[in-house]
């Protein structure tokens, strides 16, 4: 198949039926037309007007495998034929067979699966099934983290763009912590000095609130929204070890860094450490289908064999999205996208960190396998960041403004979509796992040179 064509009448029209009929998420910026998607091919996509664009970020850093896989397609298609859905009251071949796999594929004992639609239910999940085990409700997580759109994720990602509408209802049990993110320790220390005094605060937390009370600590292995915070070796064995110690829960939401994306399977393996419970989502179909999953270790799974867990959904477990999942997992597994992302992480790293050498306005390149963050500074000594704190919220989303508005614009006109996380200046580059060296080099180019007039419109790099 290829790109369709719309006129520029018809394109007219879908931008207004959109505006008229759909309800704007996040903070809407008067005027802005979102692109309208009709065709992906790997590591491109086409949009209504039958423009091409280079995607360093795998649409919502899902879409690991790229888009258009006929193989993945084909056996969607094969379970739409031979049951699309079955009610969760039963059981579904794909679906026992998907629980097994993840069974065989996860580190360690991490064993039973729910599964659910999404990596906001799948936290959900995750985190209710905590408190049952421990009797207990408070989840300590860090600031400035996102794990979904819920009530109780809202309150469990300590974001402030989540939190601070007015009106939302927030959990006050659960609590927050700094994450490891060194470039800017909140501390002010510096690694290996600090001794992991972030970690030795989550234990002063846990311990403040009473470990008896706290069900459960959760965390991305690599907090994405936090700034792509790769932790420093020993982070994760020493807060293991806490949560052993307390008997605190430990929960990985790998929604983003599972299936492949950080050069192994599961971020968690980086660290050779195990969690208590895991979550995934996106990478789980690559976005074909929405999947969401909760798998916990066997000490949980045999306590809720006894007990039950009063959850369902009409779609847990559905057939279509197993299947679809079962196809997608046999592709990481057939390819080797784990060591391809590993590798290719590698060589992105490296073309990322000549690109700092040229460029002042990068104050640090950081990641691990094709999960990178690159942040932009408007002084390398002093590390401002790229933002004036003093902009309005509408200035804030005007491109004339906000040099990381501007940055995305410009680039999108040049056909390469990238993306910050929301209200810093770090780039976060996430590209479909299966992007060659000449398509990131393509990607770069128009990154530098995008870069270069920013640098230019604003005035970076700033003198001290
Ligand atoms: C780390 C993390 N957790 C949870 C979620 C929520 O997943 P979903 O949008 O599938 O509900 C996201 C979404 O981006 C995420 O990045």
């Amino acid at each position: 198949m290829s790109p369709v064509n719309f006129s520029e009448d018809e394109v007219t029209r879908m931008h207004d039926d959109a505006k008229k009929y759909l309800v704007q998420r996040w903070e809407p910026r008067p005027g802005y037309k979102p692109l309208i998607l009709t065709h992906g091919d790997g590591v491109y996509f086409w949009d209504a007007k039958r423009k091409k664009y280079l995607d360093l970020m795998s649409q919502l850093y899902n879409v690991h495998i790229g888009l258009n896989n006929r193989e993945v397609i084909e056996a969607a298609k094969k379970q739409l034929d031979e049951m699309a859905y079955a009610s969760p009251s039963y059981s579904n071949v794909p679906q026992i067979q998907l629980a097994k796999k993840l069974a065989q594929i996860t580190p360690g004992d991490l064993c039973k699966t729910f599964f659910g639609n999404s990596g906001t239910e799948a936290n959900e999940v995750a985190i209710k099934l905590a408190q049952l085990y421990r009797g207990s409700s408070k989840i300590i997580s860090y600031w400035d983290a996102y794990h979904g759109s819920t009530y109780a994720m809202v309150s469990v990602g300590g974001s402030s763009r989540n939190r601070q509408s007015p009106g939302l209802s927030i959990f006050e049990e659960f609590k927050h912590v700094p994450s490891p993110y060194c470039y800017r320790c909140t501390f002010k220390k510096e690694y290996p000095e600090c001794d992991l005094l972030c970690a030795d605060f989550v234990r002063y937390t846990i311990e403040k609130e009473g470990a008896k009370s706290v069900a459960a600590f959760m965390a991305e292995p690599i907090c994405s929204w936090a700034g792509q915070v790769v932790p420093p070796d020993s982070y994760w064995q020493k807060i293991r070890k806490i949560c052993d110690e307390t008997g605190v829960l430990m929960i990985f939401d790998e929604v983003m860094t599972g299936f492949a994306r950080t050069g192994k399977m599961f971020a968690c393996e980086h660290w050779n450490i195990v969690p208590d419970i895991e979550t995934y989502a996106k990478g789980i179909t690559s976005g074909y289908v929405p999947l969401g999953a909760t798998i916990v270790n066997k000490k949980i799974a045999d306590h809720f064999d006894e007990k039950g867990f009063p959850h369902s959904y009409t779609y847990s477990g559905h057939a279509l999205a197993c299947a679809t999942s079962l196809a997608v997992i046999d592709i990481y597994i057939k390819e080797n996208l784990a060591d391809r992302a590993a590798k290719m992480g590698d060589y992105m790293m490296d073309e990322l960190r000549g690109m700092q050498d040229r460029q002042p306005v990068i104050g640090d390149v950081r990641g691990l396998g094709l999960f990178m963050g690159v942040e932009l500074v408007a002084n390398r000594e002093t590390k401002e960041g790229l933002q004036s704190k003093d902009l309005t919220p509408e200035q804030k989303k005007d491109p004339t403004h906000n040099p990381m508005v501007y940055l995305s614009d410009r680039a999108k006109e040049k056909g390469l979509i990238i993306s910050s996380a929301p209200g810093t200046g770090i780039l976060r580059m996430m590209p479909y796992l299966i992007i060659t060296e000449e398509q990131v080099d393509e990607g770069l180019r128009l990154l530098e040179e995008t870069l270069e007039e920013t640098c230019k419109k604003f005035g970076y790099p700033k003198k001290g």
